[in-house]
């Protein structure tokens, strides 16, 4: 690799936050305009397309970041072949495998991580969210000591960097996980909440997409924004986040039970039918 010229791949329509290396090479305008100078080094490829990926990898790629499911995008499930191609190419060039698992990650699927469901094992994972429990902010990157040995204590410092009160949940939702029984629920859960989605395919519906306790929702545009829909459920006690177009995303907590969601899409069927 030659110094200073070090290249990261990136997927086309990912969402990982607001910080301004991160925003350099997001599709979301929304994000970008306005804001800068950008970092370079970033390249773009299209999501779910490892022949891109290897195109685009050359000798001063030095890791590749992608959500193993595009969250913020739609929930948008790559194919099959994707992640472990992904993998494949990142081990025989070297490059780090960078799962972003923010949203997907910790149980959401009905695995621990999204990329457990191709048998994947990225070389880092970022985590967040769900991290701290819903209660403290708290994010991580997660890897073998021979990717975190590179930085030495003292080397690398934060002001908020292991939190004591956000550190100790975030151990303590790690040691729920460890039972498997939140992934079992969003699993079980999350089939349940998909059949009872899908069932509203033709009524308002056009397509559901993801696993676990996470469904991307496509309504038809002429019933309104994904905005729009979200604030009339709002008015009814449902939250849901609208993402693009009219799109929803469905991402209940995994402590939800049957009822809940059942009543949750009856909701959901009297807002689009009203
Ligand atoms: C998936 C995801 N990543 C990151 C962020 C925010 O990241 P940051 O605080 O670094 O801008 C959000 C929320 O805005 C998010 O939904």
């Amino acid at each position: 690799m030659t110094e200073g010229r070090a290249n990261i791949v990136v997927a086309k329509n990912n969402f990982h936050g607001r910080t301004i290396s991160i925003i350099s090479f997001s599709s979301d305008l929304t994000a970008r305009a306005g804001f800068g100078p950008f970092t370079p080094g970033f390249r773009t490829v299209p999501f779910g397309d490892s022949a891109a990926l290897a195109d685009a990898i050359d000798e001063n790629t030095i890791a590749f970041l992608l959500e193993p499911i595009q969250g913020e995008t739609g929930i948008i499930v790559p194919p099959d072949d994707y992640l472990p191609a992904a993998r494949s190419l990142c081990t025989d060039f070297n490059v780090l495998m960078i799962a972003y698992e923010i949203q997907s990650g910790l149980a959401r699927t009905g695995y621990t991580f999204a990329c457990d469901r191709w048998d994947v094992v990225p070389d880092m994972y970022l985590l967040g969210k769900a991290l701290g429990g819903g209660v403290v902010p708290l994010s991580a990157m997660v890897a073998d000591r021979n990717i975190l040995g590179v930085l030495h204590p003292g080397e690398h410092g934060s002001t908020f960097g292991g939190n004591p009160l956000a550190a100790a949940i975030g151990t303590t939702v790690v040691a729920m996980l460890t039972r498997g029984e939140f992934q079992a629920r969003s699993a079980e859960l999350g089939a349940h909440l998909h059949r009872r989605l899908r069932a509203l395919i033709g009524d308002g519906v056009l397509a559901v997409r993801g696993f676990g306790l996470w469904a991307g929702v496509d309504v038809d545009p002429a019933l309104g924004s994904g905005k729009q829909i979200s604030l009339r459920l709002a008015e009814r006690g449902v939250l849901v986040k609208d993402t693009h177009g009219s799109t929803l995303r469905f991402a209940p907590p995994l402590v939800i039970t049957e009822q809940e969601i059942d009543w949750a899409v009856v909701q959901f069927a009297d807002v689009l039918r009203a």
